[in-house]
């Protein structure tokens, strides 16, 4: 079941190698707790498949060492990374500390440089979980959210003058570059292609943008070109939004600005059920730097410290992160176990469900050592 929707499977994968290098960092919230839980899945698999394995490395990066050392990161912590063959990510975030400072100090930090220009979302109802709209039923919703991760309205051009004053003036520049639309353009199509629908919604508004969102529409017609067997519409963002909450069934691959995603894939998450599922890969699609994968959610103070985070965002993460490392069968097993005890009711508040974090992980250690029969 989640093989073939894997968004990751059908990249090129490197070439075998029985030991990789995984950087990991749980950062703030219930990051910690959702990645403790995961590397404790991950261990159990590679143990019980015994056929590559994980080295993984605890890095401190979050808000406690920034209130400590005014740095979420030492200052070599590219070179660090590269030194990976992937970051497995929790969350970054904390009441402490303005959201734009935590952000730009961690995440956004390792995606730019590190040219993770692809930021790929699954999502779709796991069995044994609902959506909150009617009548969808699993398989109803089944999409890849594909968005652009570079540039955009997140590429961090702009000022504030006059601050404080009545006369403050503050500008926020969104980038778009015909290199940066056109990558983003061909890695979308070819996961499109690589689906069983080959259906590619792209998604901009171009009515009230007549510049960054024109350029986008033209240049995904031109690369639409390369890939005749998909079949591609277009949709304003604001409509985009009622098309997936009245008819998810027509919907399958999706592209999207860097904002625009962002926005559509929590509204995703929220339609499959719940964020606590929500994967997510920043891809860098050349290989020549680590991937980074993590949950959609973020750091949840809400939850934080009570047992309640539901992990499975962070295992259905792991599971791509394998993919994309070329260990396949490592990865469906992880994605069936998850699947299965979901079927089975074992899942966490934000599902309908009363189990913790610690019951689900338990779980699927279980069905991943002793795999129940269908
Ligand atoms: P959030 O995703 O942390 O929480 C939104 C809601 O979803 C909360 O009610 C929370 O309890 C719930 N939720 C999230 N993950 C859950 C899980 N695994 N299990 C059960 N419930 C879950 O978003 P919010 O509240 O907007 O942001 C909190 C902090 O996280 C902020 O500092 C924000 O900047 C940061 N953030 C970081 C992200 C990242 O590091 N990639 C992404 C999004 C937010
Ligand atoms: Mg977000």
């Amino acid at each position: 079941m989640s093989s073939a929707n894997n968004i990751v499977s059908n990249a090129a994968a490197p070439t075998f190698k029985s030991s990789y290098k995984i950087a990991s960092i749980p950062g703030d919230g219930i990051g910690p707790e959702v990645v403790s839980a995961t590397i404790e899945v991950l261990k159990v698999l590679t143990k019980k498949l015994d056929t590559f394995e994980l080295e993984i490395t605890d890095f401190d990066w979050g808000t406690d060492r920034y209130l400590k050392t005014g740095r979420y990161t030492p200052e070599d912590y590219l070179e660090v990374l590269k030194g990976f063959d992937a970051i497995l990510f929790g969350s970054v975030g904390s009441p402490s500390v303005p959201d734009h400072i935590s952000l730009w100090g961690l995440r956004l930090a390792i995606c730019q440089p590190l040219q993770q220009y692809a930021n790929v979302r699954p999502t779709r109802i796991l069995p044994g979980t609902k959506s909150p709209l009617a009548n969808c039923q699993p398989g109803d919703l089944d999409w890849v959210i594909v968005r652009e991760n570079s540039e955009g309205e997140y590429a961090g051009q702009g000022g504030r003058s006059h601050v404080g004053c009545d006369h403050e003036v503050a500008t926020e520049l969104s980038i778009f570059t015909r290199t940066g639309v056109r990558r983003i353009a061909q890695f979308a199509f070819s996961v499109a292609q690589n689906r069983p629908r080959k259906m590619l919604t792209y998604v901009t508004k171009s009515n009230a943008q007549r510049n960054g969102m024109v350029m986008w529409d033209e240049v995904i017609r031109e690369v639409a070109e390369d890939y005749p067997n998909v079949t591609v519409d277009h949709m304003l963002v604001d409509a985009m939004t009622v098309r997936m909450v009245l008819n998810p069934r027509s919907l399958d691959t999706i592209l999207a600005t860097n904002l625009h995603a962002d926005i559509l894939s929590d509204l995703a998450a929220a339609l499959a059920g719940s964020i606590g599922i929500a994967p997510t890969a920043n891809l860098d699609p050349t290989r020549k730097n680590p991937s980074m994968f993590e949950p959609i959610h973020g750091s949840a103070f809400d939850i934080t410290g009570l047992g309640l985070a539901n992990p499975v965002a962070t295992f259905w993460t792991a599971s791509e992160m394998l993919h994309w490392l070329g260990e396949s069968e490592a990865a469906v097993s992880l994605m069936h176990a998850v699947e299965k005890i979901c079927a089975a009711g074992v899942v966490t508040r934000d599902l309908g469900g009363n189990a913790g974090t610690k019951e689900v992980t338990k779980a699927v250690v279980q069905e991943i050592l002793d795999p129940k029969p269908q």
